[in-house]
């Protein structure tokens, strides 16, 4: 018989096999410093275009202040056991009732991360006989939660409305037969491309099929919308998302998540949804920055429109300069390059080391091979002055790019080294 370890210690996975290489530099690196647009990486300033704090709330004095005394007041610990349990408290309770306010819901409940509140919102609202029908892109969390799930499953090609009506088809003869209903999953902003989920498109199609619609609005809850409220408000069919969720990670520069709908489905999720039954209550800190954060992002519409005068300095910059940024409709900044790991790998470099620019890279398996994808996620935080720098290191780096400078640098390291 095998010892369980051999494969770990044959085979670290698809990522873990790059970590003597990639360790520490492009994954896990460390940015050190108040959360900014400019950050330190290994001892050098850095303008950050990786961090999804888009409102600019992470490091803002009011925001500072009111964590600082939520810490003092109740320490981490505070509530104790999990909502069922011991860890339900007045200020959960308002938190919940304001956050479904602004997104125009019924109800609203609080989870720790939104990553397992996710896994759990799918599970908790199918059962064996019912039908998932999901976007082919989706965020893991979603993909994890339909994992869990007993009965068919079906996949659409991203945001393609003619895939779509495909599977809700299937979905719908699959359901007739096995006496279920269909859940369609989308998210509100893609988060690698930054395409809006066609949410509206989707709604139209309630005419023909009969479905539940669950958004996943991480990137659109803060940045969306007249209010904010997300890509449901931006595209007038928020009343017609039947389940809504958006973490705390990203516009409110925090932890924890919430999912919204009616009434009675909140009812039914709080006391079926496992990740939250059974694990520990958001910490009140948290609960109480949330409010705060909350807060700002209706009363502060300031922190969105400069958010957008920064997307949209740095996303007209970079058409106007000739760079390929996809199809986004969000703040998130997808810059399409063409060549191969090990140039992509160079070019991070001189972007880091010599141009002082800190952005997130895709490449193969994630994206097809040949293509590099440079992730920019603009903030309210951000300068015009960021901007400019930024398109200047990026023309730079791209004529490197075409006339073979990290070619001819990647092979001279690969023949210094031996491989
Ligand atoms: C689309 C999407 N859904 C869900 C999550 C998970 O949220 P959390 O970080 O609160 O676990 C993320 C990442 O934060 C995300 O990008």
């Amino acid at each position: 018989m095998k010892d369980l370890f051999e494969k770990i210690y044959a085979d670290k996975g698809p990522l873990g096999k790059w970590a003597d290489k990639a360790e520490g530099y492009f994954v896990f690196p460390k940015l050190e410093g108040p959360i900014s647009n400019r950050m330190k990486f290994q001892g050098k300033e850095v303008i950050t275009w990786s961090i999804n704090d888009y409102l600019g709330l992470a490091n803002h004095p009011e925001v500072r202040k009111v964590d600082a005394e939520a810490g003092k007041k109740y320490g981490s610990a505070y509530p104790m056991g999990a909502r069922m349990m011991s860890g339900h408290t007045d200020m959960h309770e308002q938190l919940q009732n304001e956050l479904a306010a602004f997104v125009k819901k019924e109800a609203a409940y609080l989870l720790n991360f939104g990553y397992q509140g996710m896994v759990s919102t799918v599970d908790a609202l199918v059962s064996k006989d019912d039908v998932i029908v999901y976007d082919v892109d989706a965020h893991a969390c979603i993909i994890d939660g339909v994992r869990l799930h007993a009965g068919k499953r079906f996949t659409y090609r991203h945001n393609d409305m003619e895939s779509i009506e495909k599977n809700l088809m299937r979905a719908t003869k699959m359901a007739e037969k096995t006496g279920g209903g269909i859940l369609l999953i989308s998210e509100g902003v893609f988060g690698m491309r930054g395409e809006q989920g066609k949410l509206k498109e989707i709604v139209a199609l309630k005419e023909k099929y009969n479905f539940r619609l669950f958004v996943d609005d991480a990137h659109g809850f803060g940045t969306l919308g007249k209010t904010g409220a997300g890509a449901g408000e931006e595209q007038g069919v928020q009343d017609q998302i039947d389940v809504y969720f958006a973490t705390f990670a990203k516009s409110l520069a925090s932890t924890g998540a919430f999912i919204a709908a009616d009434q009675e489905i909140i009812d039914y999720l709080k006391y079926n949804l496992r990740s939250q039954m059974f694990a520990k209550s958001l910490q009140m800190q948290l609960v109480e920055g949330a409010l705060k954060r909350l807060d700002m992002l209706r009363t502060m519409p300031e922190l969105k429109d400069k958010l957008w005068e920064n997307v949209n300095a740095l996303q007209n910059g970079l058409r106007e300069s000739g760079f390929d940024i996809g199809t986004t409709q969000s703040c998130v900044t997808p810059v399409y390059l063409k060549g191969s790991i090990p140039e992509a790998m160079a070019l991070v470099k001189d972007l880091r080391e010599n141009h002082g620019i800190f952005c997130s890279i895709v490449v193969y398996p994630v994206i097809p091979k040949g293509l590099i994808l440079l992730r920019l996620i603009p903030t309210a935080s951000h300068t015009l002055k960021d901007v400019e720098e930024t398109l200047v290191a990026f023309s730079a780096i791209r004529e490197k790019l075409e006339t073979g400078v990290y070619k001819r640098l990647t092979a001279a390291m690969a023949a210094e080294m031996g491989v």
